[in-house]
C-alpha cells in the first residue's frame, strides 16, 4: 500500500481507500439495495486493516445510519488505528431540518454520526453536499465549533463546486477557522469533468482529492455486456442513478481493461482503480464492493503500477478538452 498527505494537511491516508457505504443491510436510495451483515463487515474491515488501508469512508445517509454502526462495530478496538470520515448534509429523516449544513443540522448529524461509530470523535468530517440556502458563514463556523469541542479533527467538503469552495476557504481564512483539507468528488476514467475546474483550484491550491465511484458504481469491472441487461443482482439492474456513461464510449474502455488486465494479473476492475490512483492530483481513491469476494480483487490495484504508456493509452480514450485555452 502507499500513502499520502491528504491535501497540505499532516494527515497520511491510504492511496486506496474503503467506502464503507456497503456495509449495513438495507438501501441508501430507490434501488440501491446494500446486504452486507456484521459478521462479514467484520472479515472485510480487518483484511483491509491487513492490505494497509488505513482510510475508512462513510455516511450519516449511507444505509440509512447502518453503514456508520457496522463499520463501528467491526472495527472496534482497532478503530484508534485507522483514519474514519463521515459525512453530513443529504436527507435523512422527514424534517425540514434533517438536512442541508444549517449549524443546526451539521452539529446534531455530527452528534449522532458519533454515537453509530461508537467514536469519540471523526478524524475526517464532510459537508456531503453544498447546500444553497444556508449562508457559508454558518456552516464554516458549525464545523469549527465541532473541531473545538474535539468531536472532529479535520473538516472537508464533498461535490462542492471549485467556485464555491474557494469562497469557502476564503472565509476560513478571514475567521482563522480549521482549513478545509480535501473535496471528495466523483471521478472515473469514464467520469472526468473534475480535471477542467477542481483538479486546477486543487493544484494551485494544495486542496485535496478524494475520488470516489472510481469503477464507475462497478461499470469498469467488465461485467456488463454490450446489448445485454445488467445481470441480475448487480448495481446497475436496480440502480438508475449510476453515473451517467458515454455507453459506447465506457465499454470502449472496457475492453481495453481487459486487454491489458492479465499482463498485471489483475481484474479489469483493478486495473482501473491502479490508473485513477496514479493521477497526481488523487489523493485517496475510494472504491465499494457488495460482496466479499471482490475485496481481495480490488485490493490488487495497490500492488500494481501501470507503464507509462498502458496509462496514457487508457487516458487518451477519455481525454477531455480542457474549458480554456
Ligand atoms: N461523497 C459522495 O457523494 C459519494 C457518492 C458515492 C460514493 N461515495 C463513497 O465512495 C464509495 C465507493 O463508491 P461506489 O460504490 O460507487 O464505488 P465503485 O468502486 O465505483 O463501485 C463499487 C461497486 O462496483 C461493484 N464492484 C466492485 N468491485 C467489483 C469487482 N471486483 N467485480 C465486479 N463488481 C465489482 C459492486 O457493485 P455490484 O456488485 O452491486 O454491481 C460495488 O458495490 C462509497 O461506499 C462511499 O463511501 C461517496
Amino acid at each position: 500500500m502507499r500513502y499520502t498527505r491528504l491535501g497540505t494537511s499532516g494527515l497520511v491516508v491510504s492511496k486506496l481507500s474503503f467506502g464503507a457505504g456497503s456495509l449495513g443491510i438495507g438501501e441508501t436510495l430507490p434501488g440501491l439495495v446494500k446486504n452486507i451483515d456484521q459478521p462479514t463487515a467484520n472479515n472485510i474491515v480487518a483484511c483491509l486493516i491487513d492490505g494497509g488501508v488505513n482510510l475508512f469512508d462513510t455516511s450519516n445517509k449511507y444505509v440509512e445510519g447502518k453503514s456508520e454502526e457496522t463499520l463501528g462495530k467491526a472495527l472496534g478496538a482497532r478503530r484508534k488505528d485507522v483514519i474514519v470520515a463521515s459525512k453530513c448534509g443529504l436527507p435523512v429523516g422527514p424534517l425540514i431540518t434533517d438536512k442541508g449544513l444549517s449549524a443546526r443540522h451539521v452539529i446534531e448529524a455530527c452528534e449522532k454520526s458519533l454515537k453509530r461509530l461508537g467514536t469519540d470523535w471523526l478524524d475526517v468530517y464532510y459537508a456531503h453536499i453544498f447546500d444553497k440556502e444556508t449562508p457559508l458563514e454558518e456552516t464554516a463556523r458549525a464545523f469549527e465549533q465541532l473541531v473545538q469541542q474535539g468531536k472532529v479533527r479535520y473538516v472537508a467538503v464533498s461535490n462542492w463546486p471549485a467556485w464555491m469552495l474557494a469562497r469557502y476557504v476564503g472565509i476560513q481564512e478571514r475567521y482563522n477557522y480549521t482549513p478545509t483539507i480535501c473535496n471528495q468528488v466523483y471521478y472515473s476514467i469514464v467520469g472526468r469533468d473534475i480535471e477542467r475546474d477542481l483538479v486546477p483550484m486543487a493544484q494551485a491550491t494544495g486542496m485535496g482529492i478524494v475520488v470516489y465511484s472510481p469503477m464507475a458504481g462497478g461499470f469498469l469491472s467488465g461485467k456488463y455486456e454490450r446489448d445485454k441487461p445488467p445481470p441480475p443482482g448487480t448495481r446497475r439492474a436496480t440502480f438508475t442513478l449510476a453515473p451517467k456513461l458515454d455507453m459506447e464510449q465506457a465499454f470502449r474502455v472496457v475492453d481495453l481493461l481487459k486487454d491489458l488486465a492479465p499482463k498485471y494479473g489483475v481484474t479489469p476492475g483493478a486495473v482501473a482503480l491502479a490508473w485513477t490512483m496514479q493521477k497526481p492530483f488523487v489523493n485517496s481513491v475510494t472504491f465499494g464492493i457488495s460482496r466479499e469476494a471482490q475485496l481481495t480483487e480490488n485490493l490488487k490495484a495497490a500492488d500494481i503500477t501501470l507503464s507509462n504508456d498502458d496509462a496514457a493509452q487508457i487516458d487518451k480514450l477519455t481525454a477531455i478538452e480542457p474549458a480554456l485555452r
